[in-house]
């Protein structure tokens, strides 16, 4: 199956943000869904007032919060799975 692009910032600015629980949460779906996600850590994405940043599949994801990204996650993951079915 092909793995899902997660691009997290860590810059300076989205680290203020809060980009350390995002990261927390990549490694909870990662564990509970291994071998679903391609995890990359960036250092700025280029919107660093609106942090934190993660781009998802291509998608820029601003001012997101820790659940907001764990449910976004967990349902692409799942609407993944089933497209593979
Ligand atoms: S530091 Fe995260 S977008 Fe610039």
């Amino acid at each position: 199956m092909e793995k899902i692009a997660v691009e997290i910032c860590v810059g300076t600015s989205c680290h203020l943000y809060g980009a350390l629980d995002l990261a927390q949460v990549l490694e909870e779906v990662n564990m509970k869904y291994p071998e679903r996600l391609e995890i990359i850590s960036r250092t700025c994405l280029g919107n660093c007032d609106k942090g934190p940043n993660v781009r998802l599949a291509g998608k820029l994801l601003e001012r997101i919060t820790p659940e907001e990204l764990r449910n976004i996650i967990i349902q692409l993951v799942q609407k993944k799975e089933k497209e593979n079915e």
